[in-house]
């Protein structure tokens, strides 16, 4: 099956949680716990937790990302980190366009493109989050907004720089609040993503593409969200800031 050609990915999204202390101990029980991973676990963390996570996952199997990336190489951007200094701190992954970055910090598809293109070019792997609301959803527009969001988000990505490229579909009520899509409603979005990518890149490029569904996965629903043959893994919030929690969902993804 497409499947096994895949990477799965679990991901932790610690959102705006844990000072560099807290990560430390976070970590420290991390490791143990997903030591024996059939899958590739990532955790994204604040930017202030980084150099902890980086230094203690040295030599391990879990793999660290930031949580967002400045689009400008260098130069006058007060507050803002560029991909070059991430990579040189030995970061690996970044989330791009999450649904918190849309709602309150003006994200919008234009700067998750150039977010995007600027951490390929700097060699880092994005996680680019795509999702629609609950009104859209309502409004019967999510596949063609989902579509919408990969189109913009890609456009000006190479079939060759694709390869480093997971996609993440969130859907935003999902989000932090307890209500889980369907594994039905999530295969279903996961697999219009593919679509859309294969129309794009080709069938291939398609195939290998991993697709992680987010939005309150836990440790209960994840081996079912995950079973689907278009979820290849997961972009995890709440529940990666608990490491057994986490753990039993990077188990249920090397089921997959
Ligand atoms: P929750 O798992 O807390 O719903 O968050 C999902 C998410 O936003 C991951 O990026």
């Amino acid at each position: 099956m497409d499947k096994q050609n895949r990477k799965a990915i679990i991901a932790g999204n610690w959102k705006m949680n844990k000072t560099a202390t807290e990560a430390k101990a976070l970590i420290h029980e991390l490791i143990p716990a997903v030591k024996d991973a059939g899958c590739e676990v990532v955790i994204c963390v604040p930017f202030t937790d980084l150099v902890t996570a980086v230094e203690l996952t040295k030599g391990t199997n879990i793999h660290v990302g930031a949580e967002n990336v400045h689009f400008e190489k260098s130069g006058a951007f007060t507050g803002e980190i560029s991909a070059d200094m991430l990579t040189d701190l030995g970061v690996e992954y970044v989330v791009i366009g999450h649904s918190e970055r849309r709602q309150y910090f003006a994200e919008t598809d234009e700067t998750v493109n150039k977010r995007t293109k600027a951490a390929l070019a700097g060699g880092l792997k994005p996680i680019v989050c795509v999702g629609e609301s609950l009104t859209q959803r309502e409004q019967g527009v999510t596949e063609e907004l989902v579509r919408m969001q990969v189109k913009i988000a890609l456009n000006g990505v190479t079939e060759d720089e694709l390869k480093n490229v997971v996609i993440a579909y969130e859907p935003i009520w999902a989000i932090g609040t307890g209500k889980t899509a369907t594994s039905d409603q999530a295969e279903e979005v996961c697999a219009a993503i593919r679509k859309v990518v294969g129309e794009l890149y080709g069938e291939t490029a398609a195939k290998g593409l991993t697709v992680q569904y987010g939005g309150s996965m836990n440790a209960k629903n994840a081996e079912e969200l995950l079973g689907k043959p278009n979820v290849d893994g997961g972009l995890i919030g709440g529940a990666s800031l608990k490491a057994d929690q986490f753990a039993i969902i990077v188990d249920a993804a090397t089921k997959g």
